[in-house]
Order: C-alpha cells, then sequence, then structure tokens
C-alpha cells in the first residue's frame, strides 16, 4: 500500500483527481469504478476543472458506480444515480450510456449483481477504483462480518451507516435500509484501487484498514491483500496511523 497523507480534504481531492487524470491520459478509454458520499466530492470538483481547464477528455471513458440503494428510481434526487449526475456526469464530457450503476429497482437483485459483474467484465474490467470508507471500514455497502468472495449483492445496511447516510435525509426513518453493492470479490478485481478518507471520524477505519488484521470484521482489510492500493488521507483521517 502506498500512503499519502495530505493537508486538507480538498488536497485530499486534488491528489486523488491527479491519480485519475494521469489513468486517463494513459489510457484514454479507462473503466473507473466510482464512489458516491462526501468523502470524493473534492476530488471529483477538480476533476471538473481539469476537464474545463486542460480538455481532460473522459469521451472513451466507462465508469461503474460502487452502489445504489434498493427501491430508488435514478430520477430521485436521493439516489446515486442521481448524486453522480449531478456532482460529475452533467459537468464533464462523458457519454451517458458509459456510465453505469447497479439497478435499486431491479426485481431479481441476485440477477441484477450477477448482471452486473459480467458487465464490469465485459467492458474490460476496472482499471481504477476510486473508494471511500464507512466509520465501520465499510467499502462500497460491504458492512462488518462481510463475505470475502461476494460479487455484487444485495446488502442490509448497519444502523451506523443508516445513521451515517441521514444526514442526507429529512429523517432517519427515510434511510433505505437495503442497498445494491459490489461485493469485496468485485472490487478486488479492479486493478488499481484508490481509497480515500478524510476527518478524525474515520481515523479508527482507516488503522483498520491500513494496519489492522485482515478480517470479515473490518472489511476495508482486506485492500492488505491487494497488489495496487493507494490511499490518500487528510491528517485527521491519518491520526491514528503508526
Ligand atoms: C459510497 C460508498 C460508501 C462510502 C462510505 C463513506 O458509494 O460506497 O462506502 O464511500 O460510506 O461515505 P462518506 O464519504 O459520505 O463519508
Amino acid at each position: 500500500m502506498r500512503i499519502i497523507i495530505t493537508d486538507s480534504y480538498r488536497q485530499m481531492g486534488r491528489e486523488a483527481a491527479n491519480m485519475v487524470a494521469g489513468q486517463l491520459y494513459l489510457k484514454p478509454d479507462s473503466v473507473l469504478g466510482l464512489a458516491t458520499g462526501s468523502t470524493p466530492l473534492p476530488m471529483y470538483r477538480r476533476l471538473i476543472a481539469l476537464h474545463r481547464s486542460l480538455g481532460l477528455d473522459f469521451s472513451e471513458v466507462t465508469t461503474f458506480n460502487l452502489d445504489e440503494y434498493v427501491g430508488m428510481a435514478p430520477d430521485n434526487p436521493q439516489s446515486y444515480h442521481y448524486f453522480m449526475n449531478e456532482n460529475f456526469f452533467s459537468k464533464v464530457n462523458i457519454r451517458p450510456d458509459h456510465t453505469y450503476l447497479p439497478d435499486g429497482m431491479a426485481e431479481d437483485l441476485e440477477a441484477e449483481g450477477h448482471r452486473y459483474d459480467a458487465l464490469i467484465q465485459q467492458k474490460g474490467g476496472i482499471d481504477l477504483q476510486v473508494l471511500g470508507i464507512g466509520q465501520n471500514a465499510h467499502i462500497g455497502f460491504n458492512e462488518p462480518d462481510v463475505k470475502f468472495e461476494a460479487i455484487t449483492h444485495c446488502v442490509e445496511l448497519d444502523e451506523e451507516t443508516i445513521r451515517a447516510n441521514s444526514r442526507f435525509f429529512q429523517r432517519l426513518e427515510d434511510v433505505p435500509r437495503y442497498a445494491i453493492s459490489m461485493g469485496i470479490k468485485t472490487i478486488m478485481m479492479a486493478r488499481r484501487i484508490l481509497l480515500l478518507a478524510n476527518g478524525a471520524n474515520k481515523a479508527e477505519a482507516v488503522r483498520k484498514a491500513v494496519c489492522g488484521s485482515v478480517m470479515p470484521e473490518a472489511p476495508a482489510s482486506i485492500l492488505q491483500l491487494h497488489r495496487d492500493v493507494t490511499v490518500i488521507l487528510d491528517r485527521a483521517a491519518a491520526a491514528r496511523l503508526p
């Protein structure tokens, strides 16, 4: 693992965007794995700025997002489809038909999981996967006690995750209880992984991911077994590293 500690949330985003841009300069038709949430926002902002100022080109890029809430239609403002359009896709020259998220409205979620993983492989596999991390060390929505061999599947969200995500909803009861998420196996098959974290509330999860025991109770710890992981942190998220 390569660990980069930056001075701020914004700087974390800039470093991450530079890595994504470097990937696209080397391979313009890269397949990117993307995350939602607060963590990658400065990275998306910087990528949009690079697109506008330097012409960073997304026209040949394909993207696969980690997850979507179950029962959430793409045009629902709380959906991850909506989040990605709002914060990134609509602001760069990516082709809408090259952007994929799991279908939270699928009737057969197990079949949808298989379809999603097969589609990733059909597009050549993920070149660079961007991840955030939950306070409970989840990646995607792979909650503690995860099965490391899982592909994209339906997951029941932890109470801690529901509480953390409630900041985006009016009431706690409105937060969906289920999501469809890439599994650990799907994530580990990416050629390169970029894990981002900011803030003191992520420091313990980062410690578990980087130097804790590899165990299903800390899903992100599996990343220690991947051959190409870069971790980009702000100082607060790095505070518990030795
Ligand atoms: C989002 C995702 C989650 C988040 C994690 C951190 O697509 O898969 O694993 O990355 O919950 O969320 P934030 O960045 O909002 O703290």
